[in-house]
């Protein structure tokens, strides 16, 4: 292997291998024979088919940021960990095609600064985008809190270039946005969290950059009326509503725990909240202008209890930190049991109060950390241990009983076990109670004529065979 990606790129010592082998929040702890760390395709077509050839297991991996457990190897075992962090150049701006061509390790951060210094935007926005790699957001289908407007990473590529597991590579990096030419082969590859084939590099699509933005914290009366706060900001607002996101009272308590400088924005206790983001190409003045619009309606209706709108971009970096700190709170606190669902935004608000019943009929002390992305249906429903009892008592007592309750009643709701975090470890066996058996075969099917051997992130995303065959 060191002859191809040469002996610096060619890890097998323990020490180094750990952080590759161990996942970001140290819940799932693999094995591997070695790291690799290519850095072209061509190097990486070498090194699969050097691994098909002697049937070596391959994890492919970009920020290891997954919260599922679907970058790290599996607990036994000689894998070989891909690590694509090298392969992060910027190949291409194209401000005509509105197109932005990248290698796989590019950060998300670096390839949201590359559309900002060409004047455009690329609007994925997730928590981890310092970190986070293109690659790895389009193998998990990342998702975020602009997937209301702008839609998820699927809707964000144009084409993809990927290694296959025997090494034969898929050039796919065309930058059109109409191409109907049979099977649309790139969505192989996206969402599918590396078991079919290793993205090496994208073109993914550029929008204007917003000139104004306009953030305000609400305190609503409930989970239906942010629902329809949601729809009255989208009737008041259109196209400009960019973020629309729910935080409830436990949430808010459990992240000014942690950021002690920072001031809850209400002097009253609320239990539900939402986040609201307009972006527009007008100027912030009437940007403001219409999100208050929308407040006071929601004010003389009832909807809103209270708001406060970002008066500088300080207090919207204010806001939206409240925010993005939600889930780093929770991995500090651990015990924290985390679902990531989505429910039509119609039952949305029934599927709340239903499941939180559930949960507080289990264990009546729980934490109830809900928050996410209502505007797009996506709920972070993660209960999360009272303050006095031990992480471990607490996930051992409730971990399955709760995640089945949860998982359950979303899907009863016409809703979604992963709505964003993707399948992994975590949820992979779940899939065979909310998959149908036609599901289970085609994805069975498909994962074993693009990787007949099994060698591609084995373990990850499909259930086990004989259940899924049957
Ligand atoms: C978020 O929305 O904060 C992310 O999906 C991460 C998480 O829920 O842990
Ligand atoms: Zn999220």
């Amino acid at each position: 292997m060191s002859a191809i990606v040469g002996p610096q790129a060619c890890l097998s010592q323990a020490p180094d291998l750990q952080p590759f082998v161990t996942d970001y929040r140290g819940l799932y702890v693999g094995q591997a024979a070695a790291v690799v760390l290519p850095n072209s395709t061509e190097q990486v077509s070498q090194v699969m088919a050097w691994c098909h050839a002697r049937g070596v297991v391959v994890v492919p991996q970009g920020g290891n940021t997954s919260l599922m457990g679907g970058a790290v190897p599996e607990p036994q075992g000689q894998a070989v960990v891909l690590n694509l962090r090298r392969m992060n150049q910027v190949l291409a701006v194209d401000t005509v095609n509105d197109t932005l061509t990248l290698q796989a390790g590019v950060t998300l951060n670096a390839a949201r600064n590359a559309a900002e210094d060409a004047g455009r935007l690329f609007p994925l926005r997730i928590g981890s985008e310092g970190s986070c790699q293109i690659g790895g957001n389009i193998s998990t289908n990342a998702g975020g809190t602009a997937v209301l407007r702008y839609g998820n990473m699927r809707d964000l590529v144009l084409g993809v270039e990927a290694v296959l597991p025997d090494g034969r590579i898929y050039s796919g990096l065309r930058g059109l946005r109409k191409d109907n030419t049979g099977y649309d082969l790139k969505q192989l590859f996206i969402g599918s969290e590396g078991t079919l084939g290793i993205v090496t590099a994208a073109v993914l699509k550029l929008m204007p950059q917003p000139t104004a933005s306009s953030v305000a914290l609400a305190a609503v009366a409930s989970p239906a009326a942010a629902v329809a706060l949601l729809g009255e900001a989208k009737k008041t607002a259109g196209q400009a509503v960019t973020a629309f996101e729910l935080i409830s009272g436990p949430a808010l308590d459990l992240v000014l725990g942690y950021l002690g400088n920072v001031k809850s924005p209400f002097e009253a206790r609320h239990d539900w909240m939402v986040l609201i983001e307009l972006t527009s190409g007008a100027s912030s003045e009437s940007l403001d202008q219409t999100l208050m619009q929308v407040l006071e309606s929601g004010l003389d209706s009832g909807l809103v209890l209270d708001a406060t709108l970002a008066q500088s971009g300080a207090d919207a970096q204010t806001l939206w930190r409240i925010r993005e700190e939600i889930s780093d709170a929770q991995t500090r606190t651990g015990g924290s049991i985390k679902c990531d669902v989505s429910v039509p935004l119609s039952r949305i608000a029934a599927f709340i109060e239903e499941a939180s019943a559930a949960v507080l009929a289990l264990e009546p002390q729980t934490r109830m950390i809900v928050y996410g992305h209502m505007g797009d249906g996506n709920v972070h429903f993660n209960p999360l241990r009272p303050a006095d009892r031990a992480a471990k008592d607490y996930l051992t007592a409730f971990y399955e009983p709760i995640s089945r309750q949860v998982d359950s009643l979303a899907h009863a709701a016409g809703g979604s076990i992963s709505a964003e975090h993707g399948v992994g470890v975590a949820k992979r066996d779940d899939l065979s109670h909310y998959k149908s058996e036609v599901e289970l075969a085609l994805m069975w099917q498909i994962k074993k004529a693009l990787d007949p051997q099994g060698l591609l992130n084995p373990g990850k995303v499909l259930p086990a065979p004989v259940a899924a065959q049957a």
